[in-house]
């Protein structure tokens, strides 16, 4: 009797809960595809590059909800609308653009704009100092009621590529150095120390010996303490 009924009552819950859950994912797909059309840069939309270079400048876009006609544009330092660089409109994720329009040379179409890649990036050849600057990707999808939609890459040009400095190895470096250097200052030091003291050591003796040599010559004490020196003398 008690096992029917808790047989029972498991095949009723799922029902329910799987029904919570599907509507739950519509909802949560719903939300999703609500922003349907998204141009991506990447997740590091910042370059620096050396002027003469050719830099890749990265977009893609992605929609949930497919594309259709859909509209693109790459623009520089937009508060000027003149800036264009490029346009094309791409049929559907299954074709190239017929036809690429490009407003600046130096400038160049790359990648597919087919499905898996949804690739609009460009290429920018020999770029100048006055390249660096703002890069916008616009991408507009009639199917959304041709809301707009955009994503940023800035460029930076600059006359040589910094070595990413390694601090600490410098300050180990330095510290050893400065070590060694405070070595090698301390034994001169002390050597020049002690050669000083020695050689007035000598020059004293030498004092002592002279005078005692000049003036007591038959006392014989100072001079029997140095007898090398007397004897060059009389030599
Ligand atoms: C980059 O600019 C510097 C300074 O204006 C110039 O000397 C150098 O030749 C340029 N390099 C290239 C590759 O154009
Ligand atoms: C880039 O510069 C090189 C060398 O100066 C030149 O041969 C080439 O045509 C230039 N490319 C473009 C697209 O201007
Ligand atoms: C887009 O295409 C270019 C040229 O083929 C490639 O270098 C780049 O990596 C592609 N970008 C992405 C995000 O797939």
């Amino acid at each position: 009797m008690e096992v029917r009924s808790t047989s029972v009552q498991p095949r009723c819950t799922p029902l329910s809960a799987r029904l919570r859950a599907s509507l739950l994912l519509t909802l949560v797909l719903g939300v999703w595809c609500g922003q349907a059309l998204e141009m991506i840069t990447g997740k590091i939309p910042y370059l620096e590059a050396v002027n003469g270079s050719t830099v890749l400048l990265p977009c893609k876009y992605a929609s949930c909800v497919g594309i259709q006609d859909l509209f693109f544009r790459w623009s520089f330092n937009d508060t000027d609308p003149s800036n264009r660089l490029c346009e094309a409109v791409i049929k559907d994720e299954y074709t190239e653009p017929r036809e690429v329009h490009i407003f600046k040379d130096r400038v160049e179409l790359v990648g597919s704009t087919k499905a898996p890649d949804q690739n609009v990036s460009i290429l920018l050849y020999n770029i100048t100092f006055e390249d660096g600057g703002v890069y916008t990707c616009y991408g507009k999808n009639p199917k959304e009621k041709g809301r707009f939609h955009n994503a940023t890459f800035t460029l930076v040009v600059v006359d040589e590529l910094k070595v990413v400095d390694n601090s600490l190895g410098i300050l180990i470096a330095s510290c050893v150095g400065g070590f060694i250097g405070l070595l090698v200052c301390y034994a001169l030091i002390k050597n020049l120390t002690l050669f000083i003291i020695a050689k007035l050591d000598e020059k004293n003796k030498e004092c002592l010996v002279t005078s005692s040599g000049i003036d007591n010559t038959e006392n014989g004490l100072s001079g029997s303490k140095s007898t090398p020196k007397p004897t060059p003398k009389k030599a």
